[in-house]
């Protein structure tokens, strides 16, 4: 057991995991941490470089050439590669449409779980991600599951999209979140499961202050 709060959230695409992890972290004095965007850097980093995903040895060999950090500008994550500020660049579509296939590849999770359990064993922390009550923080203090309908994730993705300038179709992003939706859950590396001790929070319908709240009350009981 470590000895700093770990709170584990996963779930699928766009159910809410990093708006409630990150206001739930800020309130409690924790750290956040987005594992999705350590995939999303690999996966820009891979696309920058030429570096094929379907024979992907040489992308794992260049992951120690890689170093990702993370800071707070405003109370807003910014992800760097390299020292260079990727925050945007990692939510770009060309990002989004071949990250599942980055995250599926078994020497790059193994790479990316190490740094994040690095990250846990130093802070108290909320980590979000697909794998984090399973794999990663598997003694985390307090596992939430967050799900919410299809039609309502591609909802919140489509405003979101909007608000940062990023013109998409609604159909579009539903059948990319159900084709992510399968993938994550299906590949054979660490798929999205929930894990067995997490609590299942259904966020459809739901204001994200509620859904903070429930958790809150959740981690208030266990620590
Ligand atoms: O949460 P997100 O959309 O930023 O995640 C990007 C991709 O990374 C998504 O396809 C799932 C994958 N992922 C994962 O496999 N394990 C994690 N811990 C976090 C994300």
């Amino acid at each position: 057991m470590s000895k700093y709060v770990q709170v584990a959230i996963d779930g699928p695409a766009s159910a809410g995991k990093s708006t409630v992890a990150k206001i739930l972290a800020k309130k409690m004095g924790y750290i956040y941490c987005d594992t999705g965007a350590m995939y999303r850097v690999v996966t820009l980093f891979a696309l920058e470089n030429n570096l094929s995903l379907d024979q992907p040895s040489e992308l794992v060999k260049e992951l120690d050439n890689l170093v990702m950090t993370f800071d707070y500008v405003d109370g807003l994550q910014h992800v760097y590669a390299n020292g260079i500020d990727v925050t945007n660049d990692i939510r770009m579509p060309d990002v989004t449409n071949h990250v599942s296939k980055v995250a599926a590849i078994k020497e790059i999770r193994e790479e990316l779980v190490n740094r994040q359990k690095a990250i846990s064993n130093s802070q108290n922390i909320v980590m979000d991600g697909r794998d984090i009550g399973t794999v990663v923080l598997p003694n985390a203090d307090l596992k939430i599951f967050l799900v919410a309908s299809v039609k309502e994730r591609a909802e919140r993705r489509y405003k979101e999209n909007i608000e940062k300038g990023i013109m998409t179709s609604l159909d579009e992003l539903q059948k990319e979140i159900e084709d992510r939706d399968y993938y994550d859950s299906h590949r054979k590396e660490s798929p999205l499961v929930q894990a067995s001790d997490a609590i299942k929070v259904d966020t459809t319908g739901l204001s994200i202050e509620e859904v903070v709240n429930v958790i809150e009350n959740e981690l208030k009981k266990v620590i």
